[in-house]
């Protein structure tokens, strides 16, 4: 599936995701329209449907998942003054993106745990749609994202871009009643280790309803340390 959505420019990777049912909302689409990739993935062909380095041990997700993941956020950004975590924000593309779709009355924080790379989505974003960072809609901290950040929960959608040893419960609990969190997680199945995309969605009384939606392929959520090969 990916390798069709490859584009040229970034109009033609979103009509691509588009033709190929990965993008399913028309708030996603105009979301990945309007945050151009090429500002955010520096590499020579941004508009390809794969992972792209950002340095630091660890890429910027593939086009495909970021419209899937949208595509699943949707209901939840959609909402009045929506708060939304991206945890693993790296090159501050999908945070942007889930920004867009929030609205001038909502806030998405990018969680990140290396801080050069905080700095470097504040520039990207900074030069991509400065009246996101204006209006007070977006920002980037530094900080462990296996702890959440609990200070602008609880939050209508979670989104985490690297996979997870377990589900992060600590996560779980940022979740507002009727919020929806996305996160890639490790599985085991005798000698076979792959990771789930979970999808887990609080329900009003709080109890939570989990759903394996595909298998997916994510770097690890793990201290900077081991992300830097620091730990010999
Ligand atoms: C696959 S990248 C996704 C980045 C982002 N979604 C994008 O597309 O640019 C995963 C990100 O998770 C970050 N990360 C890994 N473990 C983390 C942790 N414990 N806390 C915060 N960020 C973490 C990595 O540094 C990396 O930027």
């Amino acid at each position: 599936m990916a390798w069709h959505c490859n584009g040229i420019t970034n109009q033609e990777m979103v009509e691509k995701l588009k033709n190929a049912g990965i993008i399913g909302s028309d708030k996603a689409e105009e979301a990945m329209l309007r945050i151009d990739r090429g500002k955010y993935c520096h590499e020579v062909d941004p508009y390809l449907d794969r992972p792209r380095k950002i340095g630091y041990n660890v890429t910027i997700s593939a086009p495909h998942m970021h419209a899937y993941a949208l595509t699943m956020m949707t209901e939840q950004l959609s909402r009045r003054g929506a708060h939304a975590l991206d945890v693993g924000s790296g090159s501050g593309y999908l945070t942007s993106c889930m920004a867009h779709m929030v609205g001038p009355g909502g806030l998405v924080v990018g969680l990140e745990h290396i801080p050069e790379l905080v700095e470097r989505s504040r520039k990207n974003v900074e030069q991509d749609r400065p009246d996101l960072v204006r209006d007070g809609r977006i920002k980037f901290v530094v900080g462990d994202g296996r702890l959440g950040y609990e200070a602008d929960g609880p939050y209508d959608a979670i989104h985490v871009g690297a996979a997870a040893d377990t589900l992060p419960q600590t996560l779980v609990n940022q979740l507002a009643p009727g919020g929806r969190l996305l996160c890639p997680v490790v599985a085991v199945q005798g000698f076979q280790r792959y990771q789930d995309f979970v999808q887990v969605d609080k329900n009003q009384d709080g109890s939570i309803t989990t759903k394996n939606l595909m298998q997916v392929m994510y770097v690890p959520l793990t201290d900077a340390k081991a992300q830097l090969g620091e730990n010999n």
